[in-house]
Formats: structure tokens, C-alpha cells, sequence
């Protein structure tokens, strides 16, 4: 299974914020897309998730067009970003957390909306019954299989980060989508962040979609870049062939230069 772009456009008024975009994202690898800022790569996101729909172009996952689709039935084929319900961290235990997250995408169906539950009766429970297993076993996979009882505020921010996963996890994700999952990480669990998405991918076959702005969190963990600026794609490929690119070095540089040369 493959995500696949083929032409993707965004624009907001006069600004082309996604310049047709196309590649190809195996589901079991961990792809990185990187550059500077407004290079309009939280805009794929968006358009891919189906959060803002493209204004031109395909987006196909396992074949299947997705663009057009509404959030919930792309989360529901696979594609995990966020969760619709605002959990946030509250007087909600980890598992309590971790089991409103095994199926995020159906409140927000038409049978979700008029409080009617996934199933009833006898599917209803085996559904509880399999999220509760599956709590057990995503918490013991992280680490957090002594926090499930401790209320989600009470978190450090590491654990917060990994109840995030956990919850992304809970949600039986084919592909993760993470918007710069270092930002808010203590550099010190930074290499613990690289080995999570690093094991998902190669024990799970679980492969992620990563923007961020710590290259060498992505350099270290990525098995393919690709890199936008201004909307446009100028290049793709292994991290070391990345990193030796005169034209991303550019772009990185430009900015650097432009941020050096500041009041
Ligand atoms: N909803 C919107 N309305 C108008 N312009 C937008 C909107 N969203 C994004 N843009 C513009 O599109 C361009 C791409 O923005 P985008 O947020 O996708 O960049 P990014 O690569 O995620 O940047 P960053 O690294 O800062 O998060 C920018 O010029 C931005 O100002
Ligand atoms: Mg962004």
C-alpha cells in the first residue's frame, strides 16, 4: 500500500501554497518532508487528510482516491493524524484517555453525530472488549503499562508525548502523519521519540509521514526526504543524498543567511 500524489495544487488567493505536488509514499517506510517555513507542508497535510481538500490533483492510498473524502473516512482507511475529539491532557487516566481513541473517526459520522455508537449489542462489546485488549498491549509496547491508572495531566512531558502514539496506535493506523512531533520534546527524549517511529516501522511495518524542523532528529530516523519550497518539490531521496544537495542546502542556507542578516 502507497500513498500516492499525482499534481496536488493548494492556493490561497495569490499565494500557491502546494505547487503540483506528486510522489509516492510507501506505507512501510519512514518518509520525512522538510522545509523552511510556508513551504506549504502542513498544507499537504491538510489536503491529504482531508482537513482542506486540493483545489487540483489525485491522492490516492492502496489505490483508493481519498481526496474529497471527509477527515473521519481517511482516518477510518488508515491515515492517522490527530484525533477529532479533543482529549487534550485532563482529569482522564491514560486508559480512559487510550480507549476514547480506539475509534476517533466515528463520532463524527452520521450515526456518530445522533449519539449512535459503532454497534450495538453483541458487536458493541466485542468492539469494547477488543479496545480494552488492545490498551493493554499499545501501553506495554510503550512503556506506559504503569501509568494507565494515573490521570493524563499528571504526565510528564515525555509520557504525554507517548500517550499521544499510544492513542494514534489505538486507533489501528496503516500510516502515521506527524506534524512536527519534535517540536515540543525535551531534547533529551528526543533519540527515545526516534527509536518509537524507527520500532513501529520495522517491528509493526507501521511507517510514518514526518514534517519537522529537526533535521537531525529526521536525518537519523528517515528512510526517504523530500523537500518543498514554496510549494514547489525540489527534491527527493535518501537522507545522505539530501543532506549533500547543493539545491537544499540553498534553501536552507538562504534562510539562514536571511535570519543572520535580521535587526
Ligand atoms: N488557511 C490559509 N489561508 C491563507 N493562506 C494560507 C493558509 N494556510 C496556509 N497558508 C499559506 O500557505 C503557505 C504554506 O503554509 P504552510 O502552513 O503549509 O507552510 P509550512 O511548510 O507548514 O510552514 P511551517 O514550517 O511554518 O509550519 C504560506 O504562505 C501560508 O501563509
Ligand atoms: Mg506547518
Amino acid at each position: 500500500m502507497e500513498l500516492v500524489l499525482d499534481g496536488v495544487r493548494k492556493v490561497f488567493g495569490g499565494v500557491v501554497a502546494v505547487a503540483d505536488v506528486s510522489a509516492v509514499i510507501p506505507q512501510d517506510q519512514v518518509t520525512a518532508l522538510i522545509g523552511p517555513n510556508g513551504a506549504g507542508k502542513t498544507t499537504l497535510f491538510n489536503a491529504v487528510t482531508g482537513f482542506d481538500p486540493p483545489d487540483q490533483g489525485t491522492i490516492t492510498f492502496g489505490g483508493r482516491r481519498i481526496n474529497g473524502l471527509p477527515p473521519w473516512r481517511v482516518a477510518e482507511l488508515g491515515l492517522i493524524r490527530t484525533f477529532q475529539t479533543p482529549v487534550g491532557f485532563t482529569t482522564l487516566t491514560v486508559r480512559e484517555s487510550m480507549l476514547a481513541a480506539a475509534t476517533p473517526w466515528f463520532m463524527e459520522t452520521p450515526r456518530g453525530a445522533f449519539g449512535l455508537g459503532p454497534g450495538f449489542g453483541r458487536k458493541g462489546r466485542k468492539l469494547e472488549r477488543d479496545a480494552e485488549i488492545r490498551t493493554g498491549e499499545i501501553a506495554a509496547e510503550l512503556g506506559l503499562e504503569d501509568l494507565l491508572d494515573v490521570r493524563t495531566d499528571e504526565l510528564s512531558a515525555g509520557d504525554r508525548k507517548l500517550l499521544e502514539f499510544a492513542r494514534q496506535l489505538m486507533a489501528q493506523p496503516k500510516m502515521l502523519l506527524l506534524d512536527e512531533p519534535a517540536a515540543a520534546v525535551a531534547p533529551a527524549n528526543i533519540g527515545r521519540l526516534s527509536q518509537l517511529v524507527r520500532r513501529l516501522c520495522d517491528e509493526r511495518g507501521l511507517g510514518s509521514l514526518i514534517i519537522d524542523h529537526n533535521l537531525s532528529f529526521l536525518m537519523q530516523i528517515a528512510d526517504e526526504v523530500h523537500v518543498l519550497d514554496q510549494g514547489v518539490l525540489i527534491a527527493s531521496g535518501p537522507p545522505e543524498a539530501i543532506a549533500a544537495d547543493p539545491e537544499v542546502m540553498r534553501v536552507y542556507l538562504g534562510e539562514q543567511a536571511a535570519e543572520g542578516a535580521g535587526p
